[in-house]
Order: C-alpha cells, then sequence, then structure tokens
C-alpha cells in the first residue's frame, strides 16, 4: 500500500482548529481509497517561539525535510510582542524561510465561486455570469519580497529611509511562466500575464520572457495586462480570466481580492510547489510528482480563534491539493473536492459565507462543517 509522510504545522490563530478538520478528511480518504498517510504534527509560528524559541524550530525543519509534503496551517499575530525583531518574527522566520529553503517558486491559487455561494460574492449577480472560476498563479521566491538590498537606515535629522528591491532574473520568469502555461493547458487554455510594464524594469522583462515562453504554447491563448487594470477587470469582468500569471507581490494582492469573489478568503486553498521530483512511491511510474507546501491563503484570523467559527475550507482544500500534486491522488482529492461541493449545496454555512436572506441555510461551527465534509467522502 501506497504510504505518504505528511509534517502538519498548524501553526497560530485559527491554524490548529482548521488543521484538526483538514485531518479528519485526509483520515476519511485514507480508508475509502486505500493508502496510508503518516501525519505528524509539530510546532511553527508563535507556536515554535512558544516551544522553541523560534519561529521554525530546528525539529520542525527536521521534520519537513523528511516528509513528502507540508500542510501548512498559518502563522503570525500582529499583536504578540512587538520587541521581537521582524527578520525573528513568523512570518519572515517560518513562512518566507520555508518557501525559500525548499524553493517553492510556483504558488497556485485557485477561486472558484460555487453556484450555491452566489449571495457571498460582493458583486451582483449579473457580473458573477456562468460562475468565477480562476487559476492565480503566483511567483512565490522572487521580487520584492526577496530582493537585497532590504533595509531601513537613518538618513539624518530623524529621518529614515526605507529600501525594498524589485528583482527577477529571465530564469525566474521562465520557469513560472512554464506552470501558468501548462496549468492554462489543462483549464480553459487562456493566459493574463499581470505586469507593470509602463513603469518597471521588471515589467518590461515579465512581458518580454512570458511573450517568448508563450511560442512554445500555441494553443494558449496570451494576453498581458497592467495590474492596476487587472485589480479594476477582475471586479468588472471577472468571468473574462481563466489563469492570471503574476510576481510575487502582485500576486499576493489579486489573490486576495480574487478569493473575495469566491466568496469569502476562508475558501481559498493554495500549493506552493518548487521543481518536480519523484517522489518514492511513484518513481518508475513516470509520474511528474512535487515536493509541496499547502496552505489556506486567509491567514490566523486572531479575532475568531479557539471560537469553533473558522471556516476549514481553504485548510481541506489544500489538503485536497497535497493529494493530488504531491502524491498523485487524484481520485481521493477529487473526492474533497465534491464533498466541499455537497456540504455547501447542503446548505451548511460558517460565517464567513453565511447570509440570513438564504433561508434553507443553517449557521455551522467549524467542527460542524468538517464532520459534514467527512461524511461526503
Ligand atoms: C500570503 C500571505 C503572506 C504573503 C504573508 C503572511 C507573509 O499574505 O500567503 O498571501 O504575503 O505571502
Ligand atoms: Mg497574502
Amino acid at each position: 500500500m501506497k504510504n505518504f509522510k505528511i509534517a502538519a504545522l498548524a501553526g497560530d490563530g485559527i491554524g490548529p482548529e482548521v488543521m484538526r478538520e483538514a485531518i479528519k478528511i485526509l483520515r476519511a480518504t485514507e480508508k475509502k481509497f486505500g493508502f496510508t498517510l503518516q501525519i505528524t504534527e509539530a510546532p511553527v509560528g508563535w507556536a515554535g517561539i512558544d516551544a522553541a524559541g523560534k519561529a521554525l524550530p530546528d525539529t520542525t525543519l527536521a521534520l519537513c525535510k523528511q516528509s513528502d509534503a507540508i500542510l501548512f496551517g498559518s502563522v503570525g499575530l500582529p499583536d504578540r510582542d512587538p520587541t521581537i525583531p521582524k527578520e525573528e518574527r513568523p512570518e519572515r522566520a517560518a513562512l518566507l524561510r520555508i518557501r525559500k529553503e525548499f524553493g517553492l517558486f510556483a504558488n497556485l491559487r485557485p477561486v472558484t465561486l460555487p453556484k450555491a455561494l452566489a449571495h457571498a460574492c460582493p458583486l451582483a449577480k449579473e457580473r458573477q455570469g456562468d460562475g468565477i472560476d480562476i487559476l492565480v498563479v503566483r511567483e512565490l521566491t522572487g521580487g520584492m519580497y526577496f530582493g537585497q538590498p532590504k533595509k531601513t537606515e537613518d538618513i539624518g535629522g530623524g529621518n529614515q529611509r526605507a529600501i525594498d528591491t524589485m528583482v527577477y532574473t529571465t530564469p525566474e520568469i521562465e520557469r513560472i511562466a512554464h506552470v501558468a502555461f501548462k496549468s492554462a493547458q489543462l483549464r480553459r487554455k487562456k493566459l493574463t500575464s499581470i505586469d507593470k510594464a509602463n513603469v518597471l524594469e521588471n515589467g518590461i522583462l515579465w512581458r518580454e520572457v512570458v511573450t517568448r515562453v508563450g511560442k512554445n504554447y500555441p494553443d494558449v491563448t496570451l494576453e498581458h495586462m497592467f495590474v492596476d487594470n487587472g485589480a479594476m477587470q477582475l471586479v468588472l469582468r471577472p468571468t473574462q480570466f481563466d489563469v492570471m500569471l503574476c510576481e510575487n507581490m502582485f500576486g499576493d494582492i489579486l489573490s486576495d481580492e480574487a478569493a473575495a469573489l469566491g466568496g469569502s478568503l476562508g475558501m481559498l486553498p493554495s500549493a506552493s510547489l518548487g521543481l518536480p521530483r519523484q517522489s518514492a512511491a511513484t518513481a518508475g511510474a513516470g509520474e511528474e510528482n512535487f515536493f509541496g507546501f499547502y496552505e489556506p491563503a486567509g491567514g490566523t484570523a486572531p479575532d475568531i480563534a479557539g471560537k469553533n467559527l473558522a471556516n476549514p475550507i481553504a485548510q481541506i482544500l489544500s489538503s485536497a491539493l497535497m493529494l493530488r500534486h504531491s502524491f498523485g491522488l487524484n481520485e481521493a482529492a477529487a473526492a474533497i473536492e465534491n464533498a466541499v461541493t455537497k456540504a455547501i449545496n447542503a446548505g451548511n454555512r460558517t460565517g464567513d459565507i453565511f447570509n440570513p436572506i438564504e433561508t434553507t441555510a443553517k449557521r455551522v461551527g467549524t467542527t460542524q462543517m468538517g464532520d459534514a465534509i467527512a461524511a461526503g467522502i
């Protein structure tokens, strides 16, 4: 029987409670589809600082290295201990560090608005067309997040200067462009590449390289769009988009915007992938598999943490992406996605997607939503 090793890092805020539901669902698929998952939990984020004095404890990092995939919750509590240096805070010392350490350059964020949640989308019904279905492909290890120099310095007179550097090389753009074109080939074959080529050197290079890579994918329609227009088009006519390719920072911003169109940030899963590798379980089978990092895009939501209010769907859908991209378990991944749709169609709503105008819907907590989804596997 196939066996896969998962490092489960729940982190802070709502992380632990949504992770618990995702593990519940994974256990249900394990039984049904005949594979085994060796799930090991470890602290990260403020939980790591509390347990071992570091946002990414050495033992947690070692566990990640021995695993086939990382299932991540979320980290960062803005109000905790402002005296800790920014380099040691969870966002940089755990999340960005893992992305860089494992070379996870490709971040996939699929946004879909289920028919039953049309009311949760902030756009008028006529703008939703036949449904919103967008894949944001975000470059994750370059650009302004990591470019050097990155610092704040004194410039005299009590003033400071803050510097972040946006930098991309041809190979960095090429590899993420290939991921985006391949993703588009499996979907509606349209790729919108986002840049700011009217102002930024980075934008000019981005556009050139993406255009060149596109010659290898004649079946995909490529268009370029400035990021400001892209932000506007998302709310004016979101149905024009299939795959949106973005550099790191633009992707961060536009994926949150797109998530709101999908009903709630609590519904947005993500997969962060490095270069393909053959996992032990599929070696020789000729299948491409990725060491991956899977996390909900929504954050720790400290205001609702520990209250059984959080929507676990983003975490659960992230675990489905893990089964698909890292383990090649397509059937089990689809079963999870279908079970989520079924639970929504049956009227289960956490607070973020609940609207009293839906008279047949019932407001449920994190655990009940997890139970409803597990029952549908
Ligand atoms: C995300 C988050 C992170 C990012 C933060 C928490 C560092 O917003 O994954 O989108 O900016 O990448
Ligand atoms: Mg973000």
